[in-house]
């Protein structure tokens, strides 16, 4: 296999610019006649990136309309590329048999997604109370007006680290006793209501719509299950990069690639006990965009990357243990 560089700052064709492309690139090092899972393929930025390496790529997403950009990389790079609907967590079990030399995840939301008012991510954008990337399973309008009231507020505090949840919750609760809340702009309208809005900060219903993204995708959930799934598929020195865009997803990744920095946060002051084995081993410190990248897409502002490599240490069972994730509670 003959090394090749990754094509620096090469640009996709579609709407979504993938985020911090050269750093995954160089996380990855992807080889001629090498074989990569994109578990996240969007408008498939990474997977070309890989593919123009020489590399072949199994690409996964959960949203169908992901297809058209699918096709055009099937068509321009044939059998080196194929696509499998469904979710990274399997990503085991969608990679194929054959050996995979790296896995990359890119946690964000597409711009596909969060552009499209139909889709109803945004609250920039009017449309329906939705959120669901695969089109299936309950929407955002099904939890605002399903669940009770504290356990609403638990969900915003818990995925939105929102703490003013309570008061929105009741908002909620009281307007949606005379009709269900239906629309992204009807939702951020509530926010607002609820906890006011203070000039230059950030739209109040930020860490709702947040929260509520989470829970009807199960985010944190899926990541738990892929990064396991790629530690199970991963042969030793197979590489892992992992792009989180706020702090709940990045604890996550920081402490499943070193369960150490987990156990030192958690049993402080529980007497030291032998360091576990690792599974992985730190590629580079997590890199985040730089000014020029901020510059042509602020998207990118709150990304990081971690990356490692893995070990010929066997691969662990799914556990939460240790990984930081949200609990409902406190919520005022
Ligand atoms: C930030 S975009 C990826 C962009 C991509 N790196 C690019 O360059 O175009 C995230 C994509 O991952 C998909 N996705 C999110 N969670 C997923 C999951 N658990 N399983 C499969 N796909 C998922 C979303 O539908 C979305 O298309």
């Amino acid at each position: 296999m003959r090394e090749v560089r990754a094509p620096q700052g090469s640009q996709p064709a579609g709407p979504h610019q993938p985020v911090l492309l050269a750093e995954v690139l160089e996380a990855l090092a992807p080889l001629e006649g090498g074989r990569f899972v994109d578990g996240t393929f969007g408008a498939g930025g990474y997977s070309r990136g890989l593919l123009a390496a020489g590399a072949a790529v199994v690409a996964i997403d959960r949203d169908p309309g992901v297809k058209p950009f699918a096709d055009a990389l099937q068509a321009e790079f044939g059998e080196r590329f194929s696509f499998v609907p469904g979710t990274f967590s399997a990503l085991d079990s969608l990679a194929g048999a054959l050996p995979v030399d790296g896995v990359v995840l890119d946690l964000g939301i597409s711009s596909m997604q969060v552009d499209e008012p139909g889709r109803g991510f945004s609250f920039l954008r009017d449309g329906p109370l939705d959120m669901r990337m695969s089109g299936a399973g309950e929407s955002a309008a099904d939890l605002v007006n399903g669940l009770d009231e504290a356990e609403l507020a638990n969900l915003l505090y818990a995925y939105g680290e929102e703490r003013k949840s309570r008061r929105i919750a009741h908002t909620i609760a009281v307007a949606r006793a005379a009709a269900p809340i239906t629309t992204t702009g009807e939702l951020a309208r509530l926010v607002e209501k609820a906890i006011g809005r203070k000039p230059g900060e950030a739209h109040p219903a930020t860490r709702s719509f947040q929260a509520l993204r989470i829970a009807v995708n199960d985010e944190l959930g899926q990541l738990v299950e892929g990064l396991f799934a790629a530690e199970r598929l991963l042969p030793e020195g197979g590489r892992l990069a992992v792009v989180a865009f706020h702090s709940l997803e990045d604890r996550v990744v920081k402490r499943f690639l070193d369960p150490e920095k987990g156990a030192a946060v958690q049993s402080r002051h529980m007497p030291q006990t032998r360091p576990a084995e690792p599974r992985w081993i730190a590629l580079a410190k997590p890199r985040k965009a730089g000014a020029a990248e901020l510059a042509r897409n602020p998207r990118a502002r709150s990304a990081i990357l971690r990356s490692a490599r893995r070990s010929a240490s066997p691969a662990r069972p799914v556990s939460l243990d240790g990984l930081g994730l949200p609990h409902a509670r406190g919520a005022a």
